[in-house]
């Protein structure tokens, strides 16, 4: 399956073949949407269908060009923290918002509860950096793709091998996978570092960081890493629109320096224009670290 056929309208680990998810592509924009409005229109005119494919609502999102007057009675700054803006809770498959960072601000690192999510800067410019999963804490999605990994590399080290053996040379350390006990180990699923079940603090690491500018789309999923954003301004605010499906109440934080998860809740600072009473409350998913 190529990332224009994998379905959006299933779950990350309900994806078959999830690991193609990760070819990442450039985007021709096909047709121009006038208006946030149209877009959002035209979302739900995709949703509503039983087959989603991830490119086509990239390049949904990516045929609107931004324009603040669509989007500015969603964008409402706090101080402190980026706040979550709500403006289509779409038909129960995906949900749409505008966020907006104040000059400094960032998430913490995310997942994204076996969700997908397109991300689209409107206005300033935001810093996406990605890391991998802590190793103890990896999804069944992430351990599902390094089995098949594993088990290619398997395969490729035993054909090395073989030849290798023509030419009277024997090597086991072919690839880190080689050795028959570790090829075994990895294809019986299971991770001698995780025998112990405890918690193994761990840096977490960066596996990339990309600078967004206006109009860019990006895709991540649970199978492709973790990520924050920051808006690296000290001056300028940033706005950014996100499309979750499907929309998710909670996901996980990860503290950078131990990779130790905890669970949050993801609330909305506005919806539909109109800002929320609320009671006082933390917000852990800020990056306020
Ligand atoms: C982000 O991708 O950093 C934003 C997370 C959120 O939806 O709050």
């Amino acid at each position: 399956m190529e990332i224009e056929s994998a379905n959006c309208k299933h779950r990350v680990s309900e994806c078959t073949d999830i690991e193609r998810l990760s070819v990442e592509r450039p985007l021709k924009i096909e047709r121009e949407i006038d208006g946030l409005e149209n877009l959002v229109a035209e979302l739900h005119g995709v949703f509503s269908k039983d087959h989603v494919n991830i490119q086509e609502v990239q390049k949904l999102m990516s045929g609107y060009k931004s324009n603040p007057k669509h989007w500015r009675k969603y964008a409402k700054f706090d101080r402190f923290r980026y706040t979550r803006n709500l403006v289509d809770a779409g038909n129960g498959a995906f949900n749409i918002m505008i966020l907006c960072w104040g000059p400094g601000h960032a998430s913490a690192i995310h997942d994204h509860a076996d969700s997908h999510c397109f991300m689209k800067l409107l206005s300033g410019s935001l810093e996406e950096v990605r890391y991998d999963w802590p190793e103890n804490v990896q999804p069944e999605v992430i351990k599902r793709i390094k089995k098949k990994q594993s088990r290619r590399c398997c395969s490729e080290s035993n054909d090395i091998n073989e030849k290798l053996k023509d030419l009277n040379i024997t090597c086991d350390d072919t690839c880190p996978n080689s050795r028959q006990n570790n090829c075994q180990e990895k294809q019986d699923g299971e991770d001698c570092n995780y025998q112990n079940g405890g918690f193994n603090a761990q840096t977490m690491e960066e596996i990339g960081r990309t600078r967004l500018e206006i109009d860019d789309v990006c895709y991540i999923n649970d199978a492709l890493g973790l990520h924050r954003m920051e808006n690296p301004s000290h001056v300028d605010g940033a706005v950014s629109l996100h499309l979750y499906c499907p929309p998710f109440n909670s996901c996980r934080v990860f503290d950078s320096r131990t990779g130790k998860p905890t669970n949050v809740q993801v609330t909305f600072w506005s919806m539909y224009g109109k800002k929320i009473k609320r009671v006082i409350e933390a917000n852990p998913a800020d990056g306020q670290e």
